[in-house]
């Protein structure tokens, strides 16, 4: 087998992914670890300049409060994410970040980031919570002053993170590899912050044959962050918490600016707008039918339920739109001049983060001021930090959180040392891509914190270490062994390659779990059958092999995206009825209850391999 040297690095903080969160997180540790003389090391899988869920840029801020000219309250923004996410949100957590937000898009600002101004000079919403950018290289923004903060000596670029490293109870570090040299990483830490993202190609994608791998969330993050918590034995919330974007089809480009900005209708083939003709429907679903905006999960209820009655294809009105807009517009050469700049922001809404929309739309012949566009449900997501809510149990801030969500340090994951961010902590839905940074922020002040008020550093035990690289990098010892086996290298009766292997699992998942090809809908016996496969597919996870270090990184992918699923079709059956159709539907509880209106968690137990299913009570600050 190729030699491995091992690469050691001892320091304070380590901050696991390089996206919004950790960008965020490096911003701030930064500046109070210069104070308090400790050390801060990232790591990230890719490039920070293009990692993550922002890598192609994006065209809006999602999450921008406008405290200070008086726009909306912090109790708004808390009001709003617990409607949409039909009642279940850590309301401590949301307000925290939703009062810290501004300031961090004010600094986006300062480092270059483009926010659209109107002829006052006022930001340029695009719905109430969101403000317009030219954004193709936000991340490059904002990476560009995490690096500075953290200096290159203490980032490590192209090293993926693999395990937590434990001293008992406390976690102690991570380990990984790099995915361009062979080398194997340990890193011992007194606090970690794990921001790795969320995860996609745990379910079977639409795209097929030279589309596989397009999806709406990006493909580099695929349940490092889930992982990585659950093995720490921290506890999990919101497993069962799907994200189903609805999306112009095939490339995925973003419906926001067309709903909000342009004040689009969507109508299905026989031009029924569903949220009109479906109204009667949301009376099932109150209180949260009721509320505005009507959630995003109810939304794409209505739309499936046209759908599922052969009433698609669905379509975006953007014909319709544009000409509306340009209508008011009195004067003749005026209009004119607004139905260019309309067009011009159609194909820049896109070009600032679906590039392959603008594409597809070039491809098909598609003038958005002449013909609509379809539309449709994208297959499921982990996304915390959207819609969806799915990531850790995290601690709440000291003056906010009831006593049963505050355990000593903001951001702290149940297990000590450890915190969360991003997409990788739960229950704090609708923080987007500003929010994350601002979590970030939060998370990282606490974990130094944490370190000054922890000063020793965790004992890591060596013989731990040696198993856990040798576990990691048996794929490529495997394939070297047996590749003489077969005459084709992916196929050999002694390993399995991670190709095969996604696609096993995304199978499993899409049938039994509730995926595209069953519309979402899924039943307790459906979710026994897919946990028995998925224990199969856990056995036979042992077999993985890779013939380099990109394939040993798509084996730990697919280890990583195993158990994501695993912590999801646990929590689906658990919640015994459907809260969030649109997001998935329980054929045998198909109603909304009462009683069910809680946190449903779950905890692994590493030592003795036992899952732990919880009911949290919804604790109301506001
Ligand atoms: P990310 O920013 O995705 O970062 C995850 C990081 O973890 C990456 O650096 C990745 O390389 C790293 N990583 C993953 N696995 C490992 C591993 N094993 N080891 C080491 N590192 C690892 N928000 C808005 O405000 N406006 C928008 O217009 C908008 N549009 C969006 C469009 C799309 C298509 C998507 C997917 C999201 C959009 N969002 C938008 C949301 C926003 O992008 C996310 O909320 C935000 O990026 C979440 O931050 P994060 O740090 O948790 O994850
Ligand atoms: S993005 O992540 O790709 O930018 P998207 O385009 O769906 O997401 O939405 C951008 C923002 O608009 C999000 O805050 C989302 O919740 C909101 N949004 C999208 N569609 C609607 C709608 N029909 N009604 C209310 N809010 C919406």
């Amino acid at each position: 087998m190729a030699q491995f040297e091992t690469v050691e690095v001892t320091t304070d903080l380590l901050i696991c992914g390089g996206g919004m969160a950790a960008c965020g997180a490096a911003v701030e540790a930064a500046y109070w670890a210069k104070k308090n003389g400790l050390k801060v090391t990232l790591v990230d899988k890719a490039a920070m300049d293009r990692s993550g869920a922002v890598a192609m840029g994006l065209s809006a801020i999602n999450q921008y409060v406008g405290l200070k000219d008086g726009d909306n309250t912090v109790k708004d923004y808390v009001d709003y994410v617990r409607n949409d996410l039909m009642g279940v949100t850590r309301e401590d957590l949301v307000a925290s970040i939703a009062r810290h937000v501004d300031g961090t898009v004010h600094l986006f600002e300062k480092w270059g980031l483009p926010i659209w101004k109107d002829e006052n000079g006022a930001y340029v919403h695009e719905g109430r919570w969101q403000l317009m950018i030219n954004g193709e290289s936000y991340k490059i923004i904002v990476a560009e002053a995490a690096k500075n903060a953290l200096g290159m000596d203490n980032i490590y670029e192209r090293v993926f993170i693999t395990h937590p490293l434990m001293d008992g109870d406390r976690v102690a570090g991570a380990v990984g590899f790099s995915v361009r040299e062979n080398k194997f990483y340990v890193f011992k830490a007194k606090a970690v912050l794990t921001a790795m993202g969320g995860a996609v190609h745990v379910f079977k994608p639409r795209s097929v044959g030279e589309g596989l791998g397009r999806s709406w969330y990006p493909p580099f993050n695929s349940g490092a962050s889930t992982y990585f918590t659950l093995q720490a034995g921290a506890e999990m919330t919101c497993q069962e918490v799907r994200f189903i974007p609805v999306r112009f089809k095939d490339a995925y480009g973003p419906v926001g600016a067309w709903f909000l900005l342009f004040k689009s209708r969507a109508t299905n083939a026989l031009g029924e707008a569903y949220m009109q003709t479906r109204r009667d429907e949301l009376e099932k679903w109150v209180p949260y039918g009721k509320v505005k905006p009507v959630p995003a999960n109810l939304r794409n209820w209505l739309m499936m339920l046209d759908v599922m009655e052969g009433k698609g294809p669905i379509y975006m009105r953007t014909e319709e739109a544009i000409e509306n807009l340009s209508k008011e517009v009195p004067d003749e050469k005026a209009r004119k001049k607004k139905l260019k700049e309309l067009e011009s922001e159609a194909w820049e809404d896109f070009l600032d983060m679906t590039i392959s929309q603008a594409i597809l739309w070039a491809g098909s012949n598609i003038a958005p001021e002449e013909k609509p566009s379809e539309i449709a449900a994208c297959e499921p997501y982990f996304i915390g930090s959207h819609s969806g809510a799915s990531g850790a149990w995290v601690s709440g801030p000291e003056d906010l959180a009831p006593p049963e969500y505050f355990w000593g340090y903001e951001n702290m994951t149940t297990c000590k040392g450890l915190f969360a961010a991003g997409d990788a902590s739960g229950a704090s839905s609708h923080k987007f891509s500003s929010g994350s940074h601002a979590e970030g922020r939060i998370a990282a002040k606490a974990a130094i914190r944490f370190c000054v008020e922890n000063a020793d550093q965790p004992n890591v035990d060596n013989a731990n270490v040696e198993e856990l690289r040798n576990k990691i990098l048996k794929p490529i010892e495997l394939f070297e062994q047996h590749k003489a086996g077969s005459s084709d290298p992916d196929i050999n009766p002694n390993y399995i390659k991670p190709k095969m292997f996604m696609f096993r699992l995304q199978k499993i998942m899409d049938e039994y779990a509730g995926g595209v090809s069953v519309n979402f809908t899924t039943s307790k016996p459906q979710l026994e059958k897919g946990l028995e496969l998925l224990n199969f597919l856990r056995e036979d996870s042992e077999n993985l092999a890779a013939e380099d270090l990109h394939e040993l990184m798509r084996c730990w992918e697919n280890v990583h995206r195993m158990w994501q699923a695993e912590a999801h079709i646990r929590t689906i059956m658990f919640r015994e009825e459907t809260r969030w159709p649109g997001y998935y539907y329980r054929a045998d509880y198909p109603e909304m209850k009462e009683d069910w209106e809680v946190f449903a968690n779950c905890k692994y137990d590493p030592n003795s391999g036992q899952w732990e299913m919880i009911k949290r009570e919804i604790k109301h600050i506001m």
